[in-house]
């Protein structure tokens, strides 16, 4: 073993703590593979303030299209809407809380903006997720608050449809290249890279990173904010 490779190193750690829990079986390697858990995060709403830095750390404007994945009961997009006027789409696997986001927006006076629709993200496919779902339009912005275990089994596909649109992401509490899932890689699961660029400006104080899109370098992004 190269002791200065880091990725042996946290396999090896890994290695001894299944030794010591008595040797649960290793991960599936199949990262889209969902197995019998296609939940990526039980539902709560991001913190409202929270929520507002997100919003504006994705430099939402009118002309955006923003995609919540995993919409809850619609907060974000509503929210969106009423801020920014823009197009929201919400992905949501819960067919209950699809109802009372589109019974919300309606309420609001924002459904013509926002539209939900009952989807298991584990499932669709990233082009479809980058090109639209069904006749919806394509993402600017993806917005996810997502466990850090439902993060890291869903990067490599969003990171997939990351590639092939042109869409920013903002994620909240966890980062795209720091979140772990300590089922799936261990106790002690150590950094994962999965190859994400992750800008930390000022509002990762607040648990909130951005990707820019991929048409855009860290350094431009955060040349804009400074110029902002
Ligand atoms: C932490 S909540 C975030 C809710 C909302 N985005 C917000 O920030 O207020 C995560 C949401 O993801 C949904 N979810 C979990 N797994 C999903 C999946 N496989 N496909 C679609 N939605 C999923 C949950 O039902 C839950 O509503």
């Amino acid at each position: 073993m190269d002791v200065h490779d880091p990725q042996d190193i946290a396999r090896a750690q890994n290695e001894l703590l299944r030794e010591a829990l008595g040797r649960r079986p290793p991960p599936p390697a199949d990262e889209n593979d969902a197995g019998e858990n296609h939940s990526l995060a039980p539902y709560a709403r991001t913190e409202p303030r929270r929520r507002a830095i997100a919003l504006e750390a994705a430099r939402v404007t009118s002309s955006d299209v923003v995609y919540d994945l995993g919409s809850g009961d619609g907060a974000v997009l509503i929210d969106a809407a009423e801020r920014y006027g823009c197009a929201c789409v919400g992905l949501e696997l819960d067919a209950s809380l699809v109802k009372t986001s589109e019974e919300e927006a309606k309420r609001r006076g924002v459904d013509d903006l926002v539209a939900v629709r009952q989807c298991d993200l584990t499932r669709v496919r990233a082009e479809t997720l980058a090109r639209g779902i069904e006749d919806l339009p394509p993402p600017t912005v993806a917005y996810a608050w997502l466990t850090g275990g439902g993060l890291s089994r869903f990067s490599s596909k969003l990171r997939e449809a990351w590639e092939v649109g042109d869409f920013r992401i903002v994620t909240c509490v966890d980062s795209l290249d720091a979140c772990v899932d300590f089922e799936r890689d261990g106790a002690f699961a150590e950094h994962i890279d999965r190859g994400w660029e992750v800008h930390r400006g000022k509002e990762a104080a607040f648990g909130v990173f951005v990707v820019p899109p991929k048409s855009v370098s860290l350094e431009k992004w955060a040349r804009e904010e400074r110029a902002c």
